[in-house]
């Protein structure tokens, strides 16, 4: 009985001990990987990396081991088919393994006493993975570049949870008139992105502040009368699910967000579906690490009719749908 038992449990899972085991050591290996920019030379420039020290050899021998990385005679290495993937889906692996640990770390001691651990993060590396996860689909990110760029009298394109500015930064290099704006709850993030952008070429078209966007009582603090009058473009990524599960749902906070900015053409929706599903496996992956991330921290993921059901009672069109990146995350630009 207890030998049946054991078995069924064990292959409904489809997670074997090896999988538990070695899986988190080679998602602390992509990571020091993507430290070292491994993962981006490989993909997008030279195509090799040579290990300059004793720790990078020995960093490049464990992804050979794991069968990510191939060594070449001159002593390079180079990615293997399931390393393009890897390479590929390092934002990932940063925000769940970096990003989410605390909140995973402390699941056993809160759960004694409490239902939900809320918003425990590295708020840096959830910022860095998000901006790699954002930079890998640049067909989509110069869509929406290209529609800003097409408006008839330039504007002020605002990111609500801008973290880094990465998507700003990518859209201001496309959209060369549009003046470019980003909030951010993480002072500490808001803080470090202002220093890298301050020397770039677009700094005299950004503006960073450290705030919620969260709807409240009133108009936040940090909402002035230049964002409310200029702010043409809205856009937010991977954080309305949240906003709404705190705040009444979707409707309710673009509601509130088409109130603050009077003059708004355009809304861009970048977010992660609920997916359907029912064990580990049959859901596309990453979906249950990062349903069961959300559950522990309270925050509903919603299903894909719950956004189009609330643009549609607001009366915004989808003009654009970008769904091509990962079974989950879908982009919707709203025109109206
Ligand atoms: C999952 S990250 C997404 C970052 C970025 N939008 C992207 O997709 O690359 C969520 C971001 O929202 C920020 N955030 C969370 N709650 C917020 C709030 N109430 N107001 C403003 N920003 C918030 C976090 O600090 C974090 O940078």
């Amino acid at each position: 009985m207890t030998t049946e038992t054991t078995t069924q449990s064990t292959t409904g899972a489809r997670l074997r001990l090896p999988d538990l085991l070695e899986g988190p050591t080679a998602a602390q290996l992509v990571v020091a990987a993507d430290d070292l920019g491994w993962w981006a030379r490989l993909l997008n420039g030279a195509g090799s990396v040579v290990p300059a020290t004793r720790l990078q050899r020995s960093l490049a021998r464990a992804l050979e081991r794991v069968g990510w990385l191939a060594a070449a005679p001159d002593g390079s290495f180079r990615l293997t088919p399931d390393g393009v993937e890897i390479a590929f889906n390092r934002g990932f692996v940063r925000v769940a393994v970096r990003g989410w640990e605390p909140t995973f770390r402390v699941l056993g001691e809160r759960a004694a006493t409490d239902d939900v651990i809320p918003a425990r993060t590295d708020p840096a590396a959830v910022a860095r993975g998000c901006t790699d996860i954002a930079r890998r689909s640049p067909a989509t990110i110069a869509a929406i570049a290209a529609r800003i760029a097409a408006d008839p009298v330039p504007g002020t394109t605002l990111d609500l949870g801008c973290a880094d500015g990465g998507r700003l930064q990518a859209i201001g290099a496309l959209a060369p008139d549009e003046r470019l704006a980003g909030v951010d709850i993480e002072a500490g993030v808001i803080a470090d992105a202002r220093a890298r952008l301050a020397a770039g070429d677009l700094a005299g078209r950004f503006r960073l502040l450290a705030g919620s966007v969260q709807p409240g009582d009133g108009p936040p603090p940090w909402l002035d009368d230049d964002l409310r009058e200029n702010v043409t473009t809205a856009m937010t990524f991977f954080l309305l699910h949240q906003l709404a599960s705190d705040g009444g749902g979707i409707a309710a906070v673009l509601g509130a967000w088409t109130d603050w900015f009077p003059n708004l053409r355009r809304l861009v929706v970048g977010d992660v579906m609920l997916s359907s599903g029912e064990g580990w496996h049959e859901q596309p992956w990453f979906a249950p690490t990062f349903e069961i991330y959300h559950e522990l921290t309270g925050v509903r993921i919603w299903r894909d009719e719950e956004y189009r059901d609330a643009y549609t009672s607001l009366g915004w069109r989808v003009a654009e749908r970008h769904d091509g990146d990962h079974p989950i995350v879908v982009t919707s630009v709203l025109e109206r």
